[in-house]
């Protein structure tokens, strides 16, 4: 059994990680800070599930996570859960402390694209800084292990489909350069001190309890509710999408020892533009979407194709659940938590 330190865990990916990990037989200790960028009780229904609750915790507060504010942990089982920031060196260096972690799973982060250009300074100080001072702590205390969640975000200008060699060096965003300089970060810290990182690049996650912030969990909620479905450009626009338990899976496998790799977890597939995407939704509810088109965002990427060779060969990793089963079963989930989820706002 293995004890592992996972950050951003009340997030999409990381809760689905830590899932991952308590189902292999390991120990996982979770942190988060639990901020406000979307509706927190999607983060609390995550934790909830964590932590074995009997019976939902949501709060009423959007803004207020009903985990927040306990300086010590909350234990269920293998899982313990800590409100904490990955920006407060002090308080990470005393989890460090007071355990000895196999491995490091980094998905604490901002992560909204857009939301980068109104407020890049908490993107650098947590996707940058929080990513420092992790590295720091696992120098400081021998953790030689990190998972590092990054972005196909980074492959804005390159040629389809994204090879892990491309040049990354035009990001179209605050997040996507933050998401690079943690990169950097962490190869430093492995020519330095012989840590061991895994850089995973995500591409377009989806799924049961996504982030709200996302096309696909807002689609859905759009067209159910018959409110006009804002679509940025015309729609043409595609996505490698990527299912959340394929996602968490390779992440996990990602923990094994590799020196310094970056890898990209992504369908692998043809990508789909967002009208497919939308006509697919619209057959599964039975409704016809309101769009309500917006100008093409300047920081959006026109495209995604990630090749998943590396993937292939470094962790025996493929994805096997298919765009439309993924968007079915997001769309099941959707349905059977609309009494709750129809106050989530958006
Ligand atoms: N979802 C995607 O499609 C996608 C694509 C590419 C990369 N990623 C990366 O994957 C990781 C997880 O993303 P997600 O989609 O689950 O996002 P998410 O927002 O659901 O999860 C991130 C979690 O990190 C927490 N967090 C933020 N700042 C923190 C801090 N300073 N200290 C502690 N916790 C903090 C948040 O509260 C949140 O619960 C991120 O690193 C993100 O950049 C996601």
């Amino acid at each position: 059994m293995a004890t592992y330190l996972v950050t951003g865990a009340a997030g999409f990916i990381a809760s689905k990680v830590c899932e991952y990990l308590l189902a292999e037989g390991h120990a996982v200790v979770g942190v988060d800070n639990l901020n406000d960028y979307y509706d927190v009780r999607l983060k609390d229904w995550r934790l909830s599930r964590l932590l074995g609750a009997s019976s939902l915790k949501l709060g009423a507060d959007p803004r207020k996570s009903v985990y927040a504010g306990n300086s010590k942990s909350i234990t269920h089982g293998w899982f313990s859960f800590q409100h904490l920031d990955i920006e407060n060196l002090p308080a990470l260096d005393a989890l460090f402390c007071g355990q000895k972690y196999d491995a490091v799973f980094n998905l604490a982060a901002r992560a909204g694209v857009r939301y980068s250009m109104e407020n890049p300074y908490v993107y650098l100080s947590t996707n940058t800084l929080g990513t420092l001072n992790l590295l720091e702590c696992q120098r400081k205390y021998g953790v030689k292990k990190q998972v590092l969640a990054s972005t196909s975000s980074l492959y804005a200008g390159c040629p389809l489909p994204f090879t892990e060699e491309l040049p990354v060096n035009t990001p179209l965003s605050p997040y996507a350069a933050t998401k690079k300089a943690a990169e950097m970060m962490a190869y430093s810290y492995h020519k330095l001190y012989g840590l061991d990182i895994s850089v995973v690049r995500f591409f377009t996650v989806f799924g049961p309890a996504g982030r709200p912030d996302m096309s696909i969990f807002r689609f859905i909620k759009w067209i159910d509710e018959g409110k006009p479905l804002e679509l940025f450009g015309d729609g043409t626009q595609s996505r490698d999408f990527t299912y959340i338990d394929d996602i968490a899976r390779g992440t996990v496998l990602a923990a094994k020892p590799l020196g310094y790799e970056i890898i990209n977890l992504g369908g692998g597939r043809n990508p789909i533009n967002l009208q497919t995407v939308i006509t697919f939704i619209e057959k599964a509810l039975g409704k016809k979407a309101i769009i309500s088109g917006q100008p093409f965002h300047i920081a959006d990427i026109k495209e995604t194709w990630a090749d998943i060779a590396k993937a292939d060969r470094l962790l025996g990793w493929k994805p096997t659940v298919s765009n439309i089963e993924g968007f079915q079963r997001s769309v099941d989930w959707y349905r059977e938590h609309r009494s709750w989820l129809a106050d989530i706002h958006l």
